[in-house]
């Protein structure tokens, strides 16, 4: 599958495009209830996010965020944002993260939201809009080939994306590139515990499987090596939520999914650059 990044690329395009425009056009109605087989991270009706926001999180951004949300965790809670630190998301979606991060950095800091799907950015601008924020900019690009220049940002965050990338050693090396000395990556993805080898490649070939988050996922082993070989220190991979097989069944269809030896979780990824 990696070898045929562009067709993953594309595929994903068009998923989460349609996941964008279900909340544009389809009054109250969430990303990950739209119309169709599946069209998000998990299937139709599944909710990864569970409740990783606050109430108050939640009161402060416009209705079309929150229902863009399609994430599987909050990494606004673990980034720790300071006051005039610049943010950014990678695969910022409707732009749930970058408001509220932009929200904690305030006027003195920046949050950017990078997102390659246009209608991703289209929805993500309008909430920025609503939401009277002008420290936030939502740019067009790649995770694998970020738009700005070296050492510009403190803190990268991300939520449910670097699994979906074809080409993640060029992600990390990408965020190493664009931090300042010192900084700091908080992100939370989709990651398995166990045993990776047992899951069938059937399910590791299905390009919905890839866009829909597993099979492009690393495991917690893979993910704090690619972080080591990217330079990044103090690494760690903490899983927050065990998701269980009937969250599993649903997400990937029945009897896909090995009886025991390996799990599909969410978890907080934090590693630092080290300052010079
Ligand atoms: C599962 S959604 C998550 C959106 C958002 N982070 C959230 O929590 O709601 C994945 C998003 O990442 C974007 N994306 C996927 N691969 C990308 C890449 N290589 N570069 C930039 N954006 C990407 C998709 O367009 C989509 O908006």
């Amino acid at each position: 599958m990696t070898d045929d990044s562009g067709r993953v690329k594309k595929a994903i395009r068009q998923r989460y495009g349609t996941a964008a425009l279900t909340v544009k056009t389809h009054a109250g109605m969430r990303a990950s209830c739209c119309p169709g087989s599946s069209c998000c991270c998990g299937r139709s009706q599944i909710d990864l996010t569970g409740d990783a926001y606050t109430p108050e999180d939640l009161d402060q951004l416009p209705e079309k965020a929150r229902l863009a949300s399609l994430g599987c965790g909050n990494p606004t809670a673990l980034a720790a944002l300071k006051e005039g630190e610049i943010v950014l998301d990678l695969g910022s979606g409707g732009g749930i993260d970058v408001l509220l991060s932009a929200k904690r950095v305030g006027p003195t800091g920046k949050a950017y939201g990078l997102d390659m799907t246009d209608e991703m950015l289209a929805l993500a601008r309008e909430n920025q809009l609503e939401s009277g924020l002008d420290n936030v900019e939502f740019l067009k690009g790649d995770m694998e080939q970020i738009p700005l220049p070296d050492e510009h940002v403190d803190v990268i965050i991300s939520n449910c994306v670097i699994n979906l990338s074809p080409n993640k050693g060029r992600v990390f090396k990408e965020a190493w590139r664009v931090l300042k000395p010192g900084g700091r990556i908080a992100v939370t993805d989709i990651v398995f515990r166990g045993n990776k080898a047992l899951i069938p490649d059937g399910v590791l070939q299905q390009m919905e499987q890839w866009t829909g988050c597993v099979a492009g996922a690393l495991s917690e082993e893979e993910y704090h090596q690619r972080l080591q070989e990217a330079g990044f220190v103090n690494i760690s991979v903490e899983v927050i939520r065990v998701y269980d097989r009937q969250v599993i069944e649903q997400w990937i269809g029945s009897g896909q999914w090995p009886q025991e030896g390996v799990q599909v979780t969410s978890a907080f990824v934090r590693a630092y650059k080290p300052k010079n």
